[in-house]
């Protein structure tokens, strides 16, 4: 385990927290950085990354937290389960409208959205459902399959949880993921594969249960060292100072005395000494990935809002929930000359 205080040190290092809008946020070229980035945003959906190792734009949508909640007689062995979040996201308010809306309504509309923004992919990264749900699965499915677009998934700490079902938060994921989600994965290893789009190198990491397992890490390592320009795509956000442990993978106060929701979710309580060594290793390689390896910036869900922050370099977005019509346009482009 990394000493609290170590780690705090390491994790500060170099830190920056950023404004949202129109901020060059990375583009320090240093000793032994193996290519230059810089990133500006813009509005709360637009993200430019420029790099001078792509050589031919790439466009991505990433999209979270669409929470689908519907379900057919299929669901009714397992209602014990899902009871809660079937009813938690029913109605929502589409962020830009305000309207009142719903999870269903807004997923159509942002893959009618990506039908006239033609991404090079789409992005999922979790709480796709709510719960496991053969139908709702099925639905989105479908109509993924309908725009003609590469799609790439990843899971989310709700999509495979049964509240209340009996076992580890690990064991539970391998089993619901095989039984229910595959379809999604399209036979990709779900802990961390690697899609790639038009030469960009996209990580989908599964790190729902907030830990990184020591099969993920030596994948990472080994698409690292690859050192092609790429993104890193979870559901849980990588931790950085000044966020709660909702940007929980990594976080120095991740552990049992600070988890509110384990009786609500009725899942296994975090533990007692936080995370394993494997997790704070993984961090750290994360961060250095940026300047050693490549890895332009990392994306994720499951905070249901946009943020972004910059860690000696390493730059991290949240993207706001799809169920609220949440996206992001991430367009990794040519350094211009
Ligand atoms: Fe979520
Ligand atoms: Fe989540």
């Amino acid at each position: 385990m990394v000493s609290r205080r170590n780690f705090i040190k390491i994790g500060l290092a170099g830190s920056l927290t950023l404004a949202t809008q129109g901020m060059v946020v990375a583009g320090n070229p240093g000793k032994g950085r193996s290519g230059k980035s810089t990133i500006s945003t813009s509005g709360d959906t637009v993200i430019k990354i420029f790099s001078d190792q792509i050589k031919a734009p790439v466009k991505l949508m990433v999209i979270s937290d669409t929470h689908l909640w519907m379900s057919d007689e299929r669901e009714d062995p397992f209602r014990q389960y899902s009871d809660r979040m079937s009813k938690a996201y029913n109605q929502t308010k589409d962020f830009q409208t305000l309207a009142d809306t719903n999870p269903a309504q807004e997923f159509e509309k942002t893959l009618a959205l990506a039908g006239r923004m033609a991404p090079d992919a789409i992005i999922i990264l979790g709480d796709l459902v709510s719960y496991p749900s053969e139908a709702a699965i099925e639905w989105a499915k479908t109509r993924l399959d309908a725009t003609g677009i590469p799609y790439y998934y990843t899971n989310g700490n709700h999509d495979w949880h049964y509240e209340g079902m009996e076992g580890t938060e690990i064991e539970l994921r391998k089993e619901w993921t095989r039984r229910r989600l595959a379809p999604l994965f399209r036979g990709e290893n779900h802990l961390l594969y690697a899609a790639d789009v038009k030469g960009l190198k996209v990580l989908m990491l599964d790190d729902s249960v907030y830990e990184i397992l020591p099969e993920q890490l030596e994948i990472f390592r080994k698409e690292m060292k690859e050192g092609k320009p790429s993104l890193m795509m979870s559901h849980i956000p990588l931790y950085a100072p000044g966020f709660s442990t909702g940007y929980g993978c990594g976080h120095p106060d991740w552990n049992a005395s600070t988890d509110r929701n384990y009786e609500i979710e009725r899942r296994p309580r975090w533990p007692e000494g936080g995370h394993s060594k494997t997790t704070f290793t993984f961090w750290n390689e994360v961060i250095k990935a940026h300047k050693k390896h490549n890895l332009l910036a990392t994306f994720a869900g499951h905070v249901h809002r946009q943020s972004s922050s910059l860690v000696d370099g390493w730059p991290q977005f949240t993207v706001k929930a799809n169920l609220s019509g949440g996206y992001y346009e991430v367009d990794i482009l040519p350094m211009p000359d």
